[in-house]
């Protein structure tokens, strides 16, 4: 039989630290607490209601009252941050303009309302400023000429942020991807005295095939053609950086990185390029996926949103946006 030399390892053992539960606790590096959750909600123009969204398992459109208590129920999970998605009223026409969107009364300018009433300053109310749910035409910005126009599509988003900042957003989230928006839009609040109204820019938005199930829920789907003219080429990362000097330069206070998983690299970019706070948005398909592959036994739900959480703040989001919030707190899944 022949004699096998084995060298042992010398005295750096790195599975020394790795022994116990407490152990592991003590030097993981990425930690995750409820506070830096953002939670996205879909609000219905109406006071009660509940329709489950068939393509995101788990969630759904919520009426104002529904929304006041699920919300109430994530503040006792310690999640303080809901970003608001809204429907025109019932029967509504849809314009070229989208002019529903900065209606006074529409469902996320009431939502935004009843929040704050009902939970003040320990909740903080965001919502996403866009036009796409809100034009005939389902795209983000005003068409001029058979193409999303830029320029014209700032007043129309200015108004709508306006809109929500007069309701009470704490913050307003442009989420359109329009040249100049993040300016016009501190400009057009400030002049309205709403100064404190905190702007986060959906700075780095990639056109993505992992809005699907989301565009379902808010039936916002561009009616012909698609967004690849306004929101970014998958292919491109330096250029992640110009829009986020932009975004920093016109005013936000915030950035966001949008898809996250697929966008890793990019997270960690923007991150070492600015001092901003910089959130992720783990967006509504790649939620789906997970869910879609755990309801078939084919994942493990706790593990993998572990993994997906704790690697979007590796990469270096301070802030997740994701509707896994709520499951990954009370699953004890961090
Ligand atoms: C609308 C908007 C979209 C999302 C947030 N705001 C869809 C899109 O741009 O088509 C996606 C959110 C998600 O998929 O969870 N501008
Ligand atoms: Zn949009």
């Amino acid at each position: 039989m022949r004699t096998l030399t084995i060298s042992t390892p010398g005295r750096t053992r790195p599975r020394r630290l790795r022994r116990t539960q407490a152990l592991r606790d003590l030097v993981a590096e990425t930690r995750i607490t409820p506070a830096q959750f953002i939670v996205p909600r879909f609000v219905l123009p109406a006071d009660k209601g509940d329709e489950p969204i068939p393509s995101l398992p788990g969630l759904s459109q919520l009426g104002i009252e529904n929304l006041l208590e699920a919300v109430e129920d994530e503040l006792k999970l310690g999640i303080r941050s809901v970003l608001l998605f809204g429907h025109p009223e019932e029967g509504a026409k849809k314009t070229p303009d989208g002019a529903l969107a900065w209606d006074p009364n529409g469902a996320v300018q009431q939502a935004t309302a009843r929040l704050k009433a009902a939970f003040g300053d320990d909740l903080i109310v965001m919502t996403d400023v866009c036009l796409c749910a809100y034009t005939d035409h389902g795209h983000c910005g005003l068409i001029e000429h058979g193409r999303v126009a830029n320029d014209v599509s700032l007043e129309p988003l200015v108004r709508t942020a306006l809109s929500h900042a007069e309701a009470g957003a704490d913050v307003v989230a442009p989420s359109d991807m329009m040249d100049g928006r993040i300016g016009a839009i501190r400009d057009g609040l400030d002049a309205q005295g709403f100064t404190d109204t905190i702007l986060l820019a959906y700075a780095v938005k990639y056109a993505s095939g992992y809005y699907g199930p989301f565009r379902d829920a808010a039936d916002s789907a561009p009616a012909e053609g698609d967004r690849q003219s306004y929101q970014m080429d998958a292919r491109n990362g330096l250029e992640a950086l110009r829009e986020a000097e932009l975004d920093e330069l016109e005013g936000a206070d915030m950035l966001m990185v949008k898809p996250a998983l697929a966008y890793l690299d990019v997270i960690q970019a923007v991150r070492n390029s600015t001092t901003l706070p910089l959130s992720a948005y783990n967006v509504s398909g790649e939620y789906a996926a997970v869910k879609a592959a755990a309801a078939n036994g084919w994942l493990d739900e706790a593990q993998v949103v572990r993994e997906n959480l704790h690697a979007i703040r590796r990469a270096g989001a301070d802030q997740i946006i994701t509707y896994h919030a709520a499951d990954a707190i009370r699953g004890g899944w961090l």
